[in-house]
């Protein structure tokens, strides 16, 4: 990489793709699982803290900034789950790793397809530590931009092979099957989250709804299952109804946000939960027997999306999926800046 001082390497989109694709889908998001079981392993050493969210009537915007004290990252990310009806994304984002000796950028992203990369990545490291064995079939409740992410990342990790889908529209599942047709999934289209849920070792809730909606009743979840609630994420937007949460065992990536966030929010504030980081450190059970319901209450947090810019900068090295970005101003006498400014002139 360029050791301009102006120049930060920048990923956009289309490198983003072409990157993926290059490496493989699978294997991006199996090394990315990888990258976040590192961090969550050395959990101690980063910055933690809810996300900053600014809420509005139609969604949130949220910054979420972490650091492990030598390089620190942060993501732009939104959530308003209007957005397809103008042709947005529901969910658009970037980020940013910075070295934290100097303060300097070291790479700017797009970071909307690779939040679903890490989405994925997440759940199915969580669904591998709490899922039944042996599971191979996974109900997925919500068909739209996450939801093929979702189905290769617990291919990958988790060997799932066998998919029931359903969306509220059903040309969204039409979609995710087209999409997914080339990966040899066993794949049916359901008519209701019943019929989904029927035989799922895993369900899978990827819906977008601003308000608290009920994707899954208590009949539902028999025992034995494991829930991956993806998104219920915001204050007020849930996915699941109470007495599936009192019934279940539940993980969360960070419990203080999650309380805020999460399905949780719906539970008194000293409901016990554990954090996803003590099972992969060994300090904490995952999934005890064959009966316990298990239920992974994913919200996102900023150490995932650190453990994605770091995996992102460490394969981009020697490869052009990057270009050049001039980002900072760098004045040959650091204090004239305003000499360059006007040096800049006719
Ligand atoms: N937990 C996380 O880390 C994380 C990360 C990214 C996105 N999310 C959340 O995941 C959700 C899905 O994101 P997306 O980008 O795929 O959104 P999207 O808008 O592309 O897709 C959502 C899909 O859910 C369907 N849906 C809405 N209500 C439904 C219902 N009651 N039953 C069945 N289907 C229903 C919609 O028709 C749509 O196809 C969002 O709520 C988003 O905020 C969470």
């Amino acid at each position: 990489m360029s050791v301009q001082l102006n120049v930060v390497p920048f990923v956009s989109v289309d490198k983003m793709m072409k990157l993926v694709l290059a490496i493989g889908i699978e294997r991006f998001l199996s090394e990315l699982a990888a990258t976040i079981e590192e961090d969550f392993r050395r959990w101690h050493v980063f910055d933690k803290q809810p996300r900053v969210a600014s809420h509005s009537a139609d969604g949130v915007i949220e910054l979420m900034p972490t650091s492990d004290g030598t390089t620190y990252g942060f993501k732009y990310v939104n959530g308003h789950p209007k957005n397809a009806h103008s042709g947005r994304q529901t969910v658009a984002a970037f980020g940013v790793l910075a070295d934290v000796g100097n303060g300097y950028p070291m790479l700017l992203t797009e970071m909307t397809i690779l939040t679903a990369l890490r989405t994925a990545a997440m759940s199915a490291v969580a669904a591998r530590h709490l899922a039944p064995k042996g599971a191979r079939t996974m109900a997925i409740i919500g068909n739209g931009a996450q939801a093929e992410f979702q189905a290769l990342a617990f291919k990958a990790l988790v060997g799932i092979d066998s998919l029931r889908l359903y969306d509220i529209d059903a040309s969204a599942s039409a979609k995710c099957r087209r999409n997914l047709g080339r990966f040899g999934f066993d794949i049916r289209l359901c008519s209701g989250a019943a019929d989904a849920v029927e035989g799922a070792d895993i369900v899978t809730t990827a819906t977008a709804d601003k308000q608290s909606a009920t994707i899954l009743t208590d009949n539902l979840v028999g025992p034995g299952i494991h829930i991956n609630a993806v998104g219920g994420d915001c204050p007020g937007k849930t996915e699941l109804h109470p007495d599936i949460l009192r019934r279940s065992d539940i993980f969360v990536e960070y419990a203080p946000q999650t309380r805020l966030e999460g399905e949780i929010q719906q539970l008194p504030a000293d409901h016990p939960v554990t954090e996803l980081w003590r099972v992969i450190a060994g300090e904490a059970t995952g999934r005890r027997d064959g009966r316990q319901i298990t239920l992974f209450d994913s919200v996102g947090f900023a150490v995932e999306d650190f453990s994605a810019l770091r995996y992102l900068r460490s394969v981009l090295a020697g490869t052009r999926f990057f270009e050049d970005l001039d980002l900072l101003a760098d004045p040959d006498d650091p204090r004239d800046l305003f000499g360059m400014l006007l040096r800049a002139g006719p």
